[in-house]
């Protein structure tokens, strides 16, 4: 069978959203920056164009959500009625340009600094045991619903004040929100999605009012009540938008490097083998996970004026997508770039967090987590082994994120 010519390929379609890495291999080595015809989109892809669009903020805009909505069907009645029910969505951190953005982030700057999280670890280790004590006796189990989910969930949750009893809402919450990035979206499905993104809104805006109106020392109160410069806190719709931000940044992508890092412990007893005789490994070994998996696998930029990256023109206004995972397994920063290994040297390089004002504003709690968790299970299990016919991890179609569908692991006791 011959090969389709690049040009007839759709980039955005749901089998290379789910396995994009042999297309990915292709544009790095045959159009690294590529204007592909099929969706008028400028694909980035190799590592060293991927981080210098990223660094570049004043070329490359983040004001891209116009380009989220448009994949919701325009103007229909119910979804309106259901919209009007909520609060108006805003942009903040991820959809907006400095200064509206340096503004928003400092504003949520405090509780996500390296020291406030460090203060995170003795909860994050006693939630590491409280979820693999839990199974630990039963030798297998579905790691998504074990501990990939529920891990990332509680941690957002606890941070924000949400009580236990509410995590079955918070983790719909956070589905909901992301539904927009699926590949597969429907009309009934975005419909249900938005009316969970309605309730998400009416709960926390009225923990945001009770904040304002008596601050509490939790990260919720800091984030509703901090201020810079003597310009106002931010507002409800802003509270909201922060807040939803945290939850999707919060929850799904660390559930998939949890999922993703198991599997790769699970098909590489060698490495596993490693990291236990040599657990300050531990570290190095989440950064490759990260490298591996990188969850956030590309974001829109809109183009803000007529320029050139690699010798390809691109016009003001052009809607571009940098492509992390891609340019995370570029064969010219990482030799061997498929290959798990736990000793690579150069994983400081590794840009599953982003590059330049964007840089993942949770990286050092999502690392805390990681290392952690894992130093947790490496301590009490062992032998990771995935069922017979399921040596596979299949992922979903997500036009941003890389979210695994299910992992079953099966596994011996150690403590
Ligand atoms: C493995 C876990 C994570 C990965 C791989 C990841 C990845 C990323 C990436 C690539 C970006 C930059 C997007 C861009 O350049 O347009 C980003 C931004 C962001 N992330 Fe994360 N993230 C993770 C976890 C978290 C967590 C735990 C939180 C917070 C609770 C978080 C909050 C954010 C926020 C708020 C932004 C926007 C920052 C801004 O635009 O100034 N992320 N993340």
């Amino acid at each position: 069978m011959t090969e389709q010519s690049l040009h007839e390929v759709n980039p955005l379609d749901p089998e290379i959203l789910a396995c994009p890495y042999a297309f990915n291999q292709r544009l790095r080595e045959e159009a690294p920056v590529y204007h592909c015809p099929v969706t008028g989109v400028y694909f980035v892809s190799d590592y060293a164009n991927v981080v210098d669009v990223a660094k570049n903020e004043k070329r490359f805009s983040n004001e891209f959500s116009m380009i989220q909505a448009g994949s919701t069907p325009p103007r229909d009645p119910e979804m309106e009625a259901i919209l009007k029910k909520g609060y108006r969505r805003v942009d903040t951190m991820l959809t907006a340009d400095p200064p509206r953005q340096r503004r928003y982030r400092s504003l949520c700057q405090k509780p996500f600094s390296a020291s406030s999280v460090a203060k995170l670890q003795p909860y994050i280790e006693t939630l590491a045991h409280e979820l693999i004590d839990e199974i630990i006796d039963r030798g297998q189990c579905n790691w998504m619903e074990a501990f990939a989910v529920p891990m990332p969930v509680r941690m957002i949750a606890y941070i924000l004040g949400v009580p236990l009893t509410d995590m079955a809402l918070f983790k719909e919450w956070s589905d909901a929100n992301v539904y927009s990035f699926s590949a597969g979206q429907t009309r009934e499905g975005a419909l249900r999605a938005a009316e969970l993104v309605v309730d998400f809104q009416h709960y926390f805006a009225e923990k945001i009012e009770s904040r304002k109106k008596n601050p509490t020392d939790d990260v919720l109160s800091d984030i509703v009540n901090s201020s810079a410069d003597g310009e106002h806190p931010m507002n409800t719709e802003e509270c909201l938008s922060v807040i939803s931000q945290l939850l999707v940044a919060g929850n799904e992508t660390t559930t998939s490097t949890f999922a993703e890092g198991m599997h790769l412990l699970a098909t590489h007893p060698e490495q596993v083998d490693l990291v236990q005789k040599d657990p300050r490994l531990i570290p190095n070994m989440v950064e490759e996970m990260l490298r591996l998996s990188t969850p956030t696998a590309q974001m829109w930029r809109i183009c803000r004026e007529d320029t050139e990256v690699s010798g390809v023109k691109i016009p003001a206004g052009a809607t571009m997508m940098i492509k992390f995972g891609s340019a995370n397994r570029d064969a010219g920063q990482f030799p061997e770039p498929d290959a798990f290994d736990v000793t690579r040297d150069n994983l400081k390089t590794q840009i599953a967090f982003g590059q330049g004002v964007h840089h993942c504003l949770g990286a050092p709690l999502a690392r805390q987590e990681l290392i952690v968790g894992f130093r947790v299970i490496l301590q009490r299990m062992t032998g990771f082994r995935v069922p017979k016919g399921q040596e596979t991890l299949e992922f979903m179609p997500s036009l941003l994120l890389h979210p695994p569908t299910d992992l079953n692991i099966e596994f011996d006791r150690l403590a």
